[in-house]
């Protein structure tokens, strides 16, 4: 099969912004936990690590720029891995194209609500998927996949913001390198 797939970073243009440098220490703690404990572990360590976070800072929505669907704010990138993380402002109504991600892929709602369709591959082509199931997402909640080392096909979904909205993404590569799909 060549590879024609189109990834994410044909679509992202102008919704990238600089790393928050006030997060350097959540994300270096994210990423120390990464670095010492096994990858089963890392969903709810990340989940435990963010909570305590929240429970002593607050995270205001107004600190990040809005667009007319949504943000992406990094909060770190650790070089020697590729690993980063973003904090992501979604506008009411925001919805994303139907996407995968490297083979880490976590998030966790900050605020607001999103509905989380998520799809499969299909025998029709390498980009076409069909829905599986659909899930609601509030603060709190979060939605996390293992996939095959290198992949950038895990967890196939899309994201859409039913309020004004914050989540935190956590990825083992290049989030802008995941695969875009169509539903058939
Ligand atoms: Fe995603």
């Amino acid at each position: 099969m060549t590879n024609t797939m189109n990834n994410l970073s044909q679509v992202f243009t102008e919704q990238n912004h600089d790393i928050q440098s006030e997060y350097q220490g959540l994300f270096n703690e994210l990423m120390d936990y990464k670095n010492t404990q096994e990858k089963s572990n890392w969903a709810r360590g990340f989940t435990e690590i963010i909570n305590d976070y929240l429970n002593k800072n607050s995270i205001d929505i107004s600190q990040f720029p809005t667009h007319t669907q949504y943000s992406r704010n990094y909060i770190g990138k650790e070089k020697s891995s590729g690993w980063q993380a973003m904090i992501s402002r979604w506008e009411p109504g925001a919805i994303s194209t139907i996407h995968g991600h490297p083979d880490f892929i976590f998030y966790y709602v900050i605020e607001g609500e999103f509905k989380m369709p998520f799809f499969e591959k299909t025998q029709t082509s390498a980009d076409t998927v069909k829905h599986t199931e659909t899930k609601v997402i509030t603060p709190s909640d979060t939605v996390w996949s293992i996939g095959s080392p290198g992949c950038f096909d895990n967890m196939i979904h899309q994201v859409k913001a039913t309020k004004p909205s914050l989540a935190l993404h956590i990825f083992s590569d290049d989030g802008l390198k995941g695969e875009i799909f169509k539903c058939e």
